[in-house]
C-alpha cells in the first residue's frame, strides 16, 4: 500500500456521543448541489429526505422543482421518453443518462454514486475530506506534518488524464480536482468557504446520506448501556435475596 492514511478531520459525529451539525449538513448539501452533482449521482437519497437535515417541506419542494437535472419519465400524453421537474418523493436524478455518457464526459472513468461512499471506504468521512484536499499542488495543501506533497512523492509520474492524489489507493485519480478555489461556493451562515471547509462539509453531508440514523444509533447504544448497568444492580440484589438464608 503506497497511499497516505486519511487526515484527521474532527467531525461532530465522531465518538459515542457524536451528533450531526445541521448547519454543516446544509453547507455540505450546498457543495454537493453546486459542485459534485454535476458528475455524481446520489441515487439512494430522495429530496424529501433533506427534511432530516433541517429543511422545511416548502424548502424541499422548491429545491426539488429547481434542481438542474430533471427526472426521466415518459410524457403522459404521448408516452415518449422525456423528463419532468422533480417532486419531493423523487430520488436525486443521475447527471448522466447511462454509463457510456458518463464515460464520454469523464475521460473514460465513471463517477461513482456517492450515497454510500462514506461507508464504502475505510474511514470514509476522513477519506473523502482528504481526497478532496489532497491533490498535489492544490491551494494550501500540506500533509499532517506540514510537508508539501511534492517532497513526499518526488518520483510520482501521473498518466495523462489522471491526477496525482496520494490518498487514492492507486495514487492516480480520474476525478479532476472539484474544489479548487476558496469561495467557490457562497455560504450564507458566515462560515468561510475555504477549500478545506467545503471539503469537510461535503464529507460530513455524505456521512449523513450514508448513515442518516447515526444519531439514533448512538442514543440507542447509551440507552442499552444504561439499561444493562441497572440490570446488573437488580441481578446482584436478586442474588443476595435468593441466597440470604444459606451459609
Ligand atoms: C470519484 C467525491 C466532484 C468525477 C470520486 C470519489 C469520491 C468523489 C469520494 C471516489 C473515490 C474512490 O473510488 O475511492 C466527489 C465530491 C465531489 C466530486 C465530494 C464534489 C465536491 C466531481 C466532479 C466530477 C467528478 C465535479 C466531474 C467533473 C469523478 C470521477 C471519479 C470520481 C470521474 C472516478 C475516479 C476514478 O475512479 O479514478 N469522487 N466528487 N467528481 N469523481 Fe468525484
Amino acid at each position: 500500500e503506497f497511499h497516505l492514511a486519511p487526515r484527521e478531520a474532527d467531525f461532530s459525529f465522531n465518538g459515542v456521543t457524536g451528533t450531526f451539525d445541521e448547519r454543516q449538513m446544509q453547507r455540505g448539501f450546498q457543495v454537493f448541489k453546486e459542485v459534485c452533482s454535476a458528475c455524481h449521482s446520489l441515487k439512494l437519497v430522495a429530496f424529501r429526505d433533506l427534511q432530516g437535515i433541517g429543511y422545511s417541506e416548502a424548502e424541499v419542494k422548491a429545491i426539488a422543482s429547481q434542481w438542474a437535472i430533471e427526472t426521466p419519465a415518459p410524457n403522459p400524453e404521448t408516452g415518449e421518453l422525456a423528463t419532468r421537474k422533480n417532486l419531493p418523493s423523487d430520488r436525486f436524478p443521475a447527471p448522466f443518462a447511462n454509463e457510456i455518457a458518463a464515460r464520454a464526459a469523464n475521460n473514460n472513468a465513471v463517477p461513482p454514486d456517492l450515497s454510500l461512499m462514506a461507508k464504502a471506504r475505510h474511514h470514509g468521512p476522513e477519506y473523502i475530506y482528504s481526497l478532496l484536499t489532497g491533490y498535489r499542488n492544490q491551494v494550501g495543501f500540506k500533509n499532517k506534518d506540514g510537508q508539501e506533497l511534492l517532497r513526499e512523492f518526488p518520483e510520482a509520474k501521473t498518466p495523462a488524464g489522471l491526477h496525482f492524489n496520494p490518498y487514492f489507493p492507486t495514487l492516480n485519480l480520474a476525478m479532476t480536482p472539484p474544489l479548487t478555489s476558496n469561495g467557490q461556493v457562497q455560504y450564507t451562515d458566515g462560515t468561510a468557504p475555504t477549500v478545506d471547509n467545503m471539503a469537510r462539509d461535503v464529507a460530513a453531508f455524505l456521512t449523513w446520506t450514508a448513515e442518516p440514523k447515526l444519531q439514533v444509533r448512538h442514543q440507542a447504544g447509551w440507552a442499552a448501556a444504561i439499561f444493562l448497568l441497572i440490570f446488573c444492580g437488580l441481578a446482584w440484589g436478586a442474588y443476595q435475596n435468593v441466597w440470604r438464608g444459606v451459609k
